[in-house]
């Protein structure tokens, strides 16, 4: 602990959502842990994460405008944007009353802000205060949203159904099918919060990934002449803090000891993540798919994911009993420790930076079923540039789920890539050490905020 530096004190703002709120308190902890004090700003319309694990922050709520319905809504892009509109006045509030209670003893370096709410840009300015920002996601996908401009000069946009298999010259070895779009009406205003956020962002004084040099250089290298800004890909964040106290719902406590009951790398993990959802009927293919495929699988069906339904009502009657306890269905799942688990053999996920992450980290080969924005990049990555996993790219069927999960983790075909995982995560394990990649750029940024 460098006690010099202890006085200087760091204010997070996350993006209220589970897959942004895990790596921002990862990164508090890491800064934590580099002698800074910790300011969490949460947003009073959603639900946080549990303030007595984290003892050693101050959390601090601002009233974010939204109703409650609002707040819930799943439409993510209009929820973004009311989040970038209602936020401004009473953030700005919330900021002036906590620089002038710091001032005296605990003086503020920094705000780092989520790539996302890119609000605080301007509001932090005005009170003459550095900003970095996180992107929670990985620098590929970011690289494609900085793209946008040109590609939409390149008239890409809006996608359109026949051009899907195209490649993209602009940024191999992305297909028109995999830019990182959200089914919309709305893509002028898609479009418009895409610039608003890389224009805020390339403002700030320093961008931070959660990811590391060696899985992304080609994008870093894209990114880096476009931005004047310093850039610190210091992830993966979880290997500084393993365990994930951050969770917004409670961790199913059956998964780990049935885990156990299970021979090695036999099981499959199925889990889509916090926001994406599936209807009925892929709900179903993938049931039937799971089912038929014979592999012992973990699936995590989180009430709410399949559309107009509660949890698992649409299963035929008689489907669990069927399975013989090679299948264990759960609402929620402590995902990295079902990760390191020795039973899991894959993982078949919507590609979210942190489940891909989270899957490279531990060495579980992926298949990709993406359903919208980064998690289209990533998933052409993991399956088409790190060759660790293999995408279902033809929607949700039975008998492709079957293949799929068969070649991944009983078939020849499968080896190979399951290799490529175990290489790759030799290279996270390095990366995170004392003169790795990312061990190297956590000493620049700690640098960074000590000089402010
Ligand atoms: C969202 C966006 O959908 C995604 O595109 C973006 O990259 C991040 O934000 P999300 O659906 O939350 O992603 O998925 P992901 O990024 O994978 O994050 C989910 C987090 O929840 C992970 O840290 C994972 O460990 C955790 N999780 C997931 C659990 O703890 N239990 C589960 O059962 C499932």
């Amino acid at each position: 602990m460098q006690q010099t530096r202890q006085r200087h004190r760091v204010v997070l703002l996350p993006l209220p959502l589970q897959g942004h709120i895990n790596p921002m308190l990862q990164l508090a902890n890491i800064l934590h842990s580099h002698g800074f004090s910790i300011t969490i700003i949460l947003h009073t319309s959603f639900p946080s994460p549990n303030p007595s694990n984290y003892p050693h922050f101050t959390f601090l709520s601002f009233p974010d405008g939204l109703s409650q319905s609002e707040a819930s809504t799943t439409d993510l892009l209009s929820l973004i944007l009311l989040l970038n509109l209602r936020c401004i006045n009473p953030f700005r509030d919330c900021l002036v009353r906590l620089i002038s209670d710091a001032e005296e003893e605990d003086p503020v370096a920094c705000l780092i802000s989520d790539a996302i709410l890119h609000f605080a840009g301007p509001v932090a300015d005005c009170r003459k205060l550095s900003r970095l920002v996180l992107r929670t996601g990985g620098v590929s996908s970011y690289a494609a949203f900085a793209a946008f401009p040109t590609l939409f000069e390149k008239g890409y946009f809006p996608v359109q159904d026949s051009r899907l298999e195209e490649p993209i010259s602009e940024l191999p070895p992305l297909r028109v099918k995999d830019l990182p779009v959200i089914k919309t009406s709305n893509f002028d205003s898609y479009y418009q919060f895409l610039t608003d956020m890389v224009r805020q962002n390339k403002a700030s004084s320093g961008l931070i990934f959660n990811s590391f040099e060696e899985l992304e250089q080609p994008a870093l290298a894209t990114l880096c002449p476009d931005f004047h800004i310093p850039i610190f890909p210091i992830g993966p964040f979880h290997r500084y803090f393993p365990a994930s106290s951050s969770s917004l719902l409670t961790h199913d406590e059956t998964s780990i000891p049935w885990l156990k009951t299970q021979a090695p790398k036999s099981v499959l993990y199925v889990s889509i993540g916090s926001i994406a959802a599936m209807d009925e009927k892929e709900f179903l293919e993938a049931a039937w798919g799971l089912a038929n495929s014979k592999q012992p699988f973990l699936w995590v069906v989180r009430p709410g994911s399949v559309r107009g339904r509660k949890w698992l009502e649409s299963l035929p009657n008689g489907f669990i009993e069927m399975l013989g306890g090679r299948g264990h269905i759960v609402n929620w799942a402590p995902q990295q420790d079902v990760l390191a688990h020795p039973a899991v053999g894959a993982f078949w996920t919507h590609n979210g930076w942190n489940s891909t992450l989270e899957s490279i980290c531990e060495g579980v080969p992926m298949i990709c079923m993406p359903r919208f924005t980064d998690q289209l990049v990533n998933a052409r990555y993991v399956s088409h540039v790190w060759g660790v996993g293999v995408q279902l790219e033809n929607g949700l069927e039975r008998g492709d789920i079957e293949r799929a999960i068969r070649g991944l983790m009983v078939e020849k075909e499968g080896k190979e890539i399951r290799e490529r995982m175990l290489h790759l995560k030799e290279k996270v394990n390095l990366c995170v050490m004392q003169g790795g990649s990312s061990h190297e750029s956590l000493q620049r940024l700690i640098s960074h905020i000590s000089s402010f």
